[in-house]
């Protein structure tokens, strides 16, 4: 059982393998998140049920999402009240698993409107075969919470195919892989959010776009006009 105040990370893993790359990867970090002294907790996306987006803008209207039968909201409530998230995906056609993505387009337009990833902090991981991974790890990383750092590795090489990090040597990013999972412990410890171009810019739409758009339009955003209103990002209406 956890700790009470305990540091509470958890390791959201986007690939269908449990023991997979990405899976590797991502327990060297949360491994330095423990030496930290954190409290682990792993979501393996492949064991749940979430449905597919459907577009419907309910989730503006009424602040819930339109689809009730499925995992979506009990993995949401645990993203959105741990204070770290190490969240993980192989590349898959140049962007993430399908698994990550289909729960990421569930909650994208809460976050955008609501901001609901404002207290964890992250660290994106990703693993491929030969493409670049970076820009994936960021991107993963950015949207729930504020990005700590990334890591990543290519796991397939010309001579030998396809290989599983288990087997490969690789000292310097399993050392590389502790010490970003100590400093996400020690960031969150010091309760100091990184500096991020992408954060400032959706304050700034929030700040001056969104909220006119809502408040032209408080029918269509019924559901979420409540909570501006109580974030002070709105002034209630006289
Ligand atoms: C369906 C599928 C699509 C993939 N697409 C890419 C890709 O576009 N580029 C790439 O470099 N590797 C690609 N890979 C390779 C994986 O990203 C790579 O092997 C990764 O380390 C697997 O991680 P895992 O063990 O956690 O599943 C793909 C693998 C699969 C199964």
């Amino acid at each position: 059982m956890a700790l009470e105040n305990s540091i509470q990370i958890i390791g959201l893993n986007g690939s269908p393998h449990l023991k997979g790359n990405t899976a590797t990867l991502m327990s060297w970090v949360l491994k330095g998140c423990e030496e930290a002294g954190a409290t682990i907790e792993w979501i393996n996306l492949k064991d749940y049920n979430i449905k597919y987006c459907q577009g419907c803008h309910t989730c503006l209207r009424t602040g819930e999402c339109a689809i009730n039968d499925d995992d979506f909201i009990k993995i949401l409530e645990r993203l959105i009240s741990s204070d770290g998230i190490v969240v993980g995906s192989p590349v898959y056609a140049d962007g993430p698993t399908a698994l990550l993505k289909t729960l990421m387009d569930r909650f994208t337009l809460l976050n955008l409107f609501v901001g609901i990833f404002e207290k964890p902090y992250t660290v994106g991981v990703s693993t491929s075969g030969f493409a670049p991974y970076r820009k994936l790890a960021k991107n993963i990383a950015m949207v729930m919470g504020h990005k700590i750092g990334i890591i990543g590795v290519k796991t397939s090489s010309i001579k030998k195919g396809y290989q599983s990090l288990k087997d490969l040597k690789k000292d310097r990013l399993n050392r590389k892989a502790h010490k970003l999972g100590r400093k996400l412990v020690a960031s969150i410890r010091l309760n100091k959010k990184p500096y991020s171009f992408m954060y400032w810019w959706i304050n700034f739409l929030r700040k001056h776009l969104i909220k006119r758009v809502i408040k032209n339009n408080p029918e269509q955003f019924s559901g979420i006009l409540p909570i501006w209103i109580q974030k002070g990002w709105l002034k209630p209406e006289k």
